[in-house]
Formats: structure tokens, sequence, C-alpha cells
């Protein structure tokens, strides 16, 4: 396998900067491209301060900061960024033709066995991967935000993308110390963006035809599925205008993952973006975070069966499209959102036949056929 000693991080934003500073902390020689230099001087900012917290933790040693700090140059020069690099790694705005330019660009002066990656949430990787010429050494590297703090990070293969190029990326990712979990075909959302989005709309769609409050799904979905926090109290902290950009990317892909409900076109149309615009499914205190005090009394008064069903449904879509395994699967949940137990667990304790009941209801009421059970699901019905 090709070694990699240098690596470059395009965008300085907020996943940029945290892949720079994790590669940096792994011992890659890295340089960080924005468009602006202003971008990158509150990058460093940024970095500095999140090295110094790990000094004060006693995480790393001063003198490791300076190292680390020595490892990373910036410039807002493309080629300078990339003419030396052995891995590029894409975290510019979600944005198809953006970075179908950049990537055009890259390959034409990047050396010709660096391989490219993009960290894009929800964008098909093998139609980036058609704007150059090197479509075997094109990956998806998909990390979770922030970076510095997530363990998961999901490797994408495109159509045409080779295996020493997927083994490549897997050994950068558990290089950095972070869990790779192979998502071994392009499809629309990945695996957890794939659970994680339809069901921000499903608890929204609940909610607007009344069947139980905010708060009240929440705690369910807190308190009896085991996730760390509440599904809008979730969707408010990753960003309402970023579920909605997710929400309309995947879509537009493909018209059976996920159910959209208006709520979240509301909420996007009013600036209403969540903790950082003051306001989403909560009010938020601007520039604090606060979390949302739930209680189980709350959880009590809501079933949150549709959610599990759709969640589990969508799980097992990716496993007989064999996209991930089971395990695989589970680990990315419990990873990426923070679930206590294996989602097929929590679902096997209420009744796969419970569940599939719930799906085939809600067909019939919608006639939608993002509805209909997956046939994985289907057969662990006893
Ligand atoms: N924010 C998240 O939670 C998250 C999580 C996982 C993946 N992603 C994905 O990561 C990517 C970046 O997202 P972000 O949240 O860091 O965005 P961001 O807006 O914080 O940062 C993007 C940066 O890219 C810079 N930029 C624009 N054009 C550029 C160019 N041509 N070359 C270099 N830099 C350029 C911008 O100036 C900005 O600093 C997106 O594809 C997004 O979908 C985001």
């Amino acid at each position: 396998m090709a070694r990699i000693e240098r690596v470059t991080v395009l965008g300085s934003g907020i996943m940029g900067h945290g892949i720079a500073q994790i590669s940096a902390m792994a011992g890659y020689k890295v340089i960080m491209r924005d468009v602006d230099q202003q971008f990158l001087d509150r990058a460093m900012e940024r970095i500095r301060w999140s090295l110094s917290k790990l000094v004060e933790k006693g995480r790393i040693s001063s003198s490791e900061m300076a190292s680390i700090l020595d490892r990373i140059s910036v410039t807002v020069d493309l080629e300078e960024a990339v003419r030396q690099s052995d891995l590029i790694i894409e975290a510019i705005p979600e944005d198809m033709r953006l970075k179908k330019e950049t990537f055009a660009k890259i390959d034409a002066i990047a050396p010709a066995d660096a391989v490219l990656a993009s960290n894009t949430s929800t964008l098909p990787i093998t139609e980036m991967a058609s704007a150059t010429k090197r479509e075997d050494k094109f990956v998806g590297i998909h990390f979770f935000n922030p970076p510095q703090l997530m363990q998961l990070v999901e490797v994408i293969p495109g159509a045409k993308t080779s295996s020493s190029t997927v083994d490549l990326a897997i050994g950068y990712v558990r290089s950095l110390k972070k869990e790779p979990i192979l998502c071994r075909k392009d499809v629309a959302g990945f695996i957890v963006n794939r659970i994680f989005i339809p069901l921000v709309h499903e608890a929204a769609w609940d909610l607007q035809d009344g069947k139980a409050g905010m708060r009240e799904i929440d705690a369910a979905f807190k308190f009896k599925l085991g996730f760390p926090m509440g599904i809008f109290e979730l969707a408010d902290y990753t960003g309402i205008d970023v579920v909605h950009k997710a929400t309309k990317e995947m879509y537009a892909r493909d018209k059976r993952v996920v159910n959209p409900c208006p709520i979240i076109e509301d909420l996007y149309s009013k600036g209403h973006y969540g903790q950082k615009s003051g306001k989403g499914f909560y009010e938020y205190k601007q520039g604090s975070y606060t979390r949302i005090e739930l209680s189980m009394q709350e959880a009590e008064r809501y079933n949150p069966i549709r959610l599990l069903a759709v969640a589990i449904n969508n799980a097992s879509w990716l496993i007989s499209n064999d996209v991930a395994s089971k395990d695989d699967v589970e680990r990315a949940l419990m990873l990426g959102m923070g679930i206590r137990e294996g989602i097929f667990k929590v679902a096997e304790r209420v009744g796969y036949a419970k569940l599939v009941d719930t799906l085939r209801a809600l067909r019939a009421s919608s006639k939608n056929e993002f509805y209909d059970p997956d046939r994985f699901l289907l057969s662990l019905v006893k």
C-alpha cells in the first residue's frame, strides 16, 4: 500500500480545521487551503484553542502541541496546496458544481498517484469522481462533527474506486485512531444519515399530526430508545439548515429514502437553524450550548414505535442491499448517533412483527412506498 506522508485539506471551516488538526496529531505533514487568508487564520486559532485544551487536560504536552502546530501549514494557493500531496481531502461547501470544478483542477496539478477524497455528507462520490481522470483513486471519507471528538468515519467507494484506494483510506482513518466503517455502496445518505435524516422527519410528522408534543417525543426517543438526546434536540444541534440540505440531496437521489415533513422546510425558510441561530425546534440562548432537560414522565406520554420502525426499516434496507453488514450498521449508529445498544436489540425487545405492522399501517395511510417493509426486516419476523 502507498504510504501517506503529506495530507492536504481543502476548506478550513467546521470540518476542514478539525480534519487538519487530527491528521497533524497523527504525525502527517498537513497543508490546509481556503479561499481567503482570514478563514485560515481563524482555523489556526481554533486548532490552537483545541490543542491547548488537550494540554490543560494533560492529554498532550506543550512541546507536542508545538510540533503538531509545526506540521500544519496554510495557503490560499491551490497549486501549492496539492502539488506534493499524497492524500487530498476536500471539505468545501456541499455544492456539487463547486466540488466537481475543484476536483477537475486538482486532478490536473496533483501528483499522479495522489488519492482524492471528499468529506461530503450526501453528494454522490461516483459523480464527483467523474470530474477527474483518476476515478480509481477517488473515495469518500466522511468524518462526523466535530472530527476531533467523533470516533466514526464512513469510508465510501464510488463505482470505480479501486480496492487499494479503499485500503489506503481505511488505513489513514485507523492511523488517526478513529473507527472506519465501510459503506460498500455509494447510496444516498451513506449509513448514518440514511437513518438519522428520515428519523427527524418521522418525528416531525407525529408532531404535526398531534400525536404528542415536542418534549414528549424527544423524551421517549431518549429514554425509551436509548439515544443520548431527543431527535428534535439532535436536529437543532446538527443544524436545521444541514438537515434541510441533506433531505433535499437525498430525496433528489432517491424518493424512497425519506418522507419529507413540511415542518423542516418551514423552519428552514424562517431561518430557524437550531442552536446556531438561537431557535429551531427549541429556543436557545444564543452563543451558548444548552441541553434540553427531558423527563421520564414526559417519555411515558409517547410511544416511539413509528420512529423505531422507520429506523429499523432503513437499517434493514442497508443490509439487504449489501451496503453494510448488520454489525457495521449497529456500530455506525452507536458511534455516529450515540445510541447505547445495537438498534436490532432494541427492535427485538419491541418485536419485529409489531414494527412491520406499524410500517404497513403507515404505508396504507400515506400510500408512500417509503414505508414498505424491507425484505431483511420481514425475514426477522418469526
Ligand atoms: N458541518 C457538519 O456537520 C458536517 C459533517 C460531515 C460532513 N460535512 C461536509 O463537510 C463539507 C464542509 O462542511 P463544513 O461544515 O466544514 O463547511 P464550512 O462552511 O464550515 O467550511 C467550508 C470552507 O470551505 C471554504 N471554501 C469554499 N470554497 C473553497 C475552495 N474552492 N477551496 C478551498 N476552500 C473553500 C470556505 O471558505 C469555508 O471556510 C461539506 O461537504 C459538508 O457536507 C459537514
